[in-house]
Order: C-alpha cells, then structure tokens, then sequence
C-alpha cells in the first residue's frame, strides 16, 4: 500500500482546482503565477482556476493563497450514461489511494445537461461503489476515530461527463484559524484579500480601513505585508490523506517563517467608530503577531484625517442591509462617506464597495467591477483614485 501511494500519489502529477467566487477566478490564476504554480496547463474555468503540479504545490497553494475558497484535486474523470458504467467507473478509482482511514465521507453532486440528471441517486451510487471497494480492500475503513471532520468528495457531471474531486481544505478558506473577528457583518477574509487584489494594492502602499469592523482588509494586508502565510494556521483535509507528508508540510512552513517581514511603523491604518470592534481588532492583530504593521485606533471617519505621508489605498465597505440599518439611513451615510472621500482623501486611490446598483451615481468616479456576493448582496466594488 505504501509502495502504491508512493508510486501513484506522491511521485505522481495531479490535477488541482482552487474555487473562488465566480468573477474573481482571474486573481486566482495572478495569485497561482506569483507562486510560481501556474504551469502552462493553469487555465480559468468557471468558479476557479486549474493548475497542475505534485502534492507540495498543492501544499503551497494551500498556505500561501488567500483568495480561493477551496482547493479540490481531481481523481478521476469519465463518460457514463447509466447507472451501472457509473459504480463501475467509480470503483475502478484507486480510492484506497486517497481516503482517509477514519473520516466519514460527504458525497456533492451537481448535474447539468447529462442523462443522469438525479444528483441524490447519483451520490448514492458513488457511495455504494466507495464502499464497495473500499470494504474489499480495507475493512476497517470509514469507521470515525475522535477526529472530527468529514472528507468532502465532488461529483460534477456535466454532458454526461463525470470529474470528480477530493476536496483538499477541509473547512473553507476564509476560516484562517486565527481568533474571528467580533463585529457585525464582516467581511470574508478570501473577500477582502480579492479587494486588495483587485485595487492593485500592494505592501508597499500604505492602506487605511477606515471602517474596520471586525478588520478582515487590515488583517488580509498584514499577512501580505509580513509575508504571514495565511494558511499556516489551520488545519486541511488533506492532513489526513494515506500520501501527506507532515515532513513537508512542517519545511515549507518554516522556510515561510524564515521569509517573515517585521515592521518599525505601522502601514496598515485601521479605524473604527465602534471602541468594542477596535478593541478586538487590535487583541486579533496582537494574538497574530501583525501589529507592527498594523496599527487600530478608533475614530468616526467623518473626525479623520488621512494618514500623512505617502497617499495609499483607502477601502469601504459601508453599513448597509436590513440587519445593521434602514435603507434610506445607510443611503444617506453612504452619500456623506463619498463626499468625504471627495473631500479630504485627494491623491488617495480608493475601493468602494457599493451594496446597491443604483446607488453607483453617488460614488466617486472609478472603474466598476463585476459583482460579488456577500452575506445574500450583490456588492459592486468601484476602484480609482480621488482627484
Ligand atoms: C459593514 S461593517 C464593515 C465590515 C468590515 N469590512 C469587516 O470585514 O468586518 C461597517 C463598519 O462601519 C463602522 N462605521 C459606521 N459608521 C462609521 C463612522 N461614521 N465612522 C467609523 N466607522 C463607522 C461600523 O462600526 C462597522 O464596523
């Protein structure tokens, strides 16, 4: 078994998929090249971007990336239209190669266009055939041990072509590990690095949050600024697969730490109207060793005053929606926030995340990009520079 996983999965290439928020696929694949894992097969495909590469690059990926929301290796693909070349294909997969001894696993299924078109019966047979295979080579497994966790195992089918994945992170990548932040409505961590990408934002641009919240973009540009990778924290399914090696896992993340950057005056400026957020955002950067590039103080937007020196970015992402204010309350800040980016912010390039379409007319003139989800909104980020 070793000598297979050895052969098959650890001296062998795969094929990777990192997902992220359809429209941002394009930072995905900026971010892939960076690293130096965007081979000539790397290509964009709707929600995420495959690259190909062996299992320290997937490593790689999974610490240093910070805006997908998953990472899936490819396992197999095939053309099935019935039920029965469907459990064939499936159990013809080594899946012994792959699994983890002891995690239950979650079979997702999405069907579009094929002849199978019932994505409940489909993962019931993909989990028959599983099974199937796996009790005749080893019969101890899929018995949970006290590791919590599930292994997540992708089913797409498409035409009548099945790809299926093993998911590689586990619990989404917007969970860092490190302590969440406390304030309403934050901003996913993958977001908020996607922002940042999407504003040309780089270190060593200073960058002020004026509205921090629970300081997802503060957070995001520190562990850019230090060189923090971002995944170094938390755990990946990928941890429990037959072919991980602990050995590498533990050498890249020490050859990380060896990269880390310090600072000797804060270049990230984060504020806030609300002393609890501030609070916990400055215990947050603390507790993660960003604060030397990370600096929190709590103040009304409408009181500060740039930070001197050097104009950077400045990023906002306004209250707004149901659950923090009525709507024609969060119009009129949103209104006085643009006035005072007008105002006080000239010679500052600026990301703003409008929550509604028509409200684009108040915001300073900039490049419109796509929308993004967040929390059930379609947000529109607007980017420029204040003149
Ligand atoms: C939508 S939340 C920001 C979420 C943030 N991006 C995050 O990821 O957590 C809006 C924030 O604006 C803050 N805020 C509202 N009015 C403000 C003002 N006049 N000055 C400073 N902060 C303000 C609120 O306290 C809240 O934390």
């Amino acid at each position: 078994m070793e000598k297979r996983v050895k052969r098959h999965i650890k001296a062998s290439s795969h094929e990777f998929f990192a997902a992220t928020q359809p429209g941002l696929e394009h930072l995905c694949l900026k971010e892939l090249a960076g690293l130096g894992l965007a081979g000539p097969d790397a290509r964009i495909l709707a929600g995420g971007v495959a690259f190909s590469g062996k299992l320290p690059d997937l490593y790689k990926a999974a610490l240093f990336m910070h805006t997908p929301n998953r990472l899936l290796m490819r396992i197999g693909a095939f053309t099935a239209t019935d039920f029965g070349s469907l459990s064939a294909k499936v159990a013809a997969i080594a899946w012994e190669l792959y699994l983890p001894e002891s995690l239950p696993i979650n079979i997702r299924v999405s069907c579009r266009k094929s002849r199978l078109y019932h994505s409940d019966a489909v993962a019931q047979r993909v989990r028959e055939a599983i099974f199937e295979r796996m009790a005749s080579i080893r019969p101890d497994w899929g018995k949970p041990d006290e590791k919590s966790g599930v292994q997540e195992i992708f089913v797409r089918l498409q035409s009548d072509r099945f790809t299926v994945s093993i998911d590689a992170s586990g619990e989404l990548m917007h969970k860092r590990g490190a302590t969440a932040g406390k304030a309403k409505a934050p901003l996913r961590e993958t977001l908020a690095a996607s922002i940042l990408h999407l504003s040309n934002w780089h270190p060593g641009l200073p960058l002020a949050d004026p509205l921090c919240g629970s300081g997802s973009f503060s957070v995001e540009a520190a562990f850019w600024a230090k060189r923090v990778p971002p995944g170094a924290m938390r755990d990946f399914s990928f941890f429990c697969w037959p072919a991980f090696s602990k050995k590498t896992w533990e050498h890249l993340k020490k050859m990380a730490k060896e990269q880390e950057s310090l600072f000797s005056s804060p270049v990230i400026f984060a504020s806030d109207k609300d002393g609890p957020a501030c609070q916990a955002l400055a215990e947050r950067l603390k507790a993660l060793n960003l604060d030397d590039a990370a600096s929190v103080t709590k103040k009304d937007f409408f009181a500060l005053t740039p930070p001197c020196g050097q104009p950077g970015l400045v990023v906002i992402n306004p209250p707004y929606g149901r659950r923090l204010m009525d709507e024609k309350k969060a119009k009129d800040l949103f209104e006085r926030i643009c006035k005072r980016l007008a105002t006080h912010w000239q010679g500052w390039q600026f990301a703003l995340l409008v929550p509604q379409k028509s409200w684009l007319a108040l915001a300073p003139p900039g490049q419109i990009k796509p929308a993004i989800l967040h929390g059930g909104l379609r947000i529109i980020p607007v980017v420029g520079r204040v003149e």
